[in-house]
């Protein structure tokens, strides 16, 4: 079967892709399975889209692997996916390696068990050098909560003298969030056909193209991944304009 990949236009690809990875649960419920096993299965899917976005030449890739909210989930799933999560990066590291992937993450990662922290910071420490693909994990990851931990930090410089309140605008805001630097996502994929955002990058998302299909996480494969990112590329993406400003007949 002829590849979706060879239609996408390389020269207009997201320079930044966000996936709310969804629907393990389900994935797993569907097989009689317990919901871990759709877990373990996800990571799979991480791999390939993974690679297929360094392949293409996507320069970020941040996937929501555990919300704020999702500590409010039985402790023995939270527990498994904080284990998930160590296993999965120290088996992953050569990976990342011999892809160049630079991994990076955004949260409240000082909520994570010791353990977590500890192989996060020593596979970022491992990767920081690396040219191709920034992977950024959200763990532990709310937008509300880093649009207010970003508000604190300009209300301290404010009562300091360093920032004046008339000099605040969107740029220095973005400042204080934690994808400071990073491009907004042009694209935000989310899987099993949900129809919201569950508190993932409010800020960064307000002009992003959405992407949500019926497909499971744990299904998801690069084949996937280009359907959607041509998708994206079909769309007209207007910012406020109208499309005779964009296309104007000369
Ligand atoms: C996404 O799958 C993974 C996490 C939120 C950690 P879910 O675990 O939410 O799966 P469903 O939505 O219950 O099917
Ligand atoms: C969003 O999925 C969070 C992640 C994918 C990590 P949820 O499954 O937690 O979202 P809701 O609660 O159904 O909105
Ligand atoms: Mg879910």
């Amino acid at each position: 079967m002829a590849s979706l990949k060879e239609h996408i236009d390389l020269n207009n690809l997201p320079q930044h892709l966000a996936i709310i990875m969804d629907g393990n649960g389900r994935w797993a419920k569907k097989k009689g399975a317990m919901r871990i096993f759709g877990h373990r299965n996800a990571i799979q899917a991480v791999k390939d889209v993974t690679e297929g976005c360094a392949e293409l030449g996507v320069k970020y890739l941040t996937l929501y692997a555990f919300s704020t909210e999702n500590w409010t989930r039985p402790k023995a799933e939270v527990d498994g996916l904080m284990e998930l999560l160590v296993n999965t990066i120290k088996g992953e590291i050569k990976t990342l390696m011999d892809n160049q992937v630079r991994l990076t993450t955004i949260g409240e990662t000082s909520q994570l068990p010791q353990d977590c922290q500890n192989n996060l910071a020593w596979a970022m420490n491992q990767t920081k050098n690396n040219k191709g693909l920034t992977l950024v994990l959200a763990l532990s990851y709310g937008g509300r909560r880093e649009i207010i931990n970003a508000v604190k930090q300009l209300a301290a410089e404010v009562k300091s003298g360093k920032v004046a309140p008339e000099e605040i605008n969107e740029g220095v805001l973005e400042n204080y969030l934690q994808t400071s630097g990073i491009p907004d996502p042009e694209l935000l994929i989310r899987t099993s056909g949900e129809m919201r955002v569950s508190n993932f990058l409010l800020w960064q998302i307000a002009y992003t193209e959405l992407f949500i299909t019926p497909t499971l996480w744990p299904d998801f494969r690069k084949e996937h991944l280009y359907e959607a990112i041509w998708s994206y590329q079909q769309r007209e993406r207007r910012f406020g304009k109208t499309s005779e400003q964009l296309n104007p007949v000369s």
